[in-house]
């Protein structure tokens, strides 16, 4: 029997997006597969690694625990939305914070929802959830430190780069939000 299908609009990297899909979809099957949005990955499928980690409304979030019927009207930000021109994208290259990759878009995107200038153990408590199983952790945290050092004007280069990413909201996630914040599935 075909699911129910239903009209879903929200914000997908600054464009309006509608989409006849069931509910109940993991955001991460609409992004891949109806939206052609295949920089966000898969790993475990149940909250555990952070490979699926998209922005909503600034806060990060494992896109694979999200059924798509919560995004409804939400700006949801991907690794696409950041154009590969943001200082995290440069500075994971340059610094060793990429090995196979396919940690990297969630590990970029729980990055930039920390705000601006992060200390050492805000990136590593804000990364907690995301696992990497190349890098030894060494080169991403650099690579974070790095970036937020290159850019002058932090919150003016998110802006520009990113332009639904709220970077205040999303270091104080609202804690009415049914959505599953990434990092909260798993203790490290
Ligand atoms: S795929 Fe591992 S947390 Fe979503
Ligand atoms: S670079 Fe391979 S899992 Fe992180």
């Amino acid at each position: 029997m075909k699911r129910a299908q239903r009209p879903i609009a929200f914000t997908l990297n600054g464009k309006r997006v509608s989409l006849r899909v069931h509910p109940m979809t993991r955001l991460l099957d609409v992004l891949r597969e109806e939206c052609g949005l295949t920089g966000t990955k898969e790993g475990c499928g149940e909250g555990e690694c952070g490979a699926c980690t998209v922005l909503v409304d600034g806060q990060a979030v494992n896109s694979c625990l999200v059924p798509v019927a919560q995004v409804a009207g939400a700006k949801v930000v991907t690794i696409e939305g950041l154009k590969g021109r943001h200082p995290l994208q440069r500075a994971f290259a340059e610094h060793g914070g990429a090995q196979c990759g396919i940690c990297t878009p969630g590990m970029i995107m729980a990055a930039a929802a920390l705000g601006p200038r992060p200390t050492l153990g805000q990136v590593r408590t804000g990364l907690a959830g995301n696992i990497c199983r190349c890098t030894g952790y060494e080169g991403i945290y650099r690579a974070i430190k790095k970036a937020e050092s290159r850019s002058k004007k932090p919150e003016a280069r998110r802006q520009e780069t990113a332009p639904t990413i709220a970077p205040s909201k999303a270091r104080t996630p609202n804690p009415e939000s049914r959505i599953p914040k990434a990092g909260t599935q798993r203790a490290r």
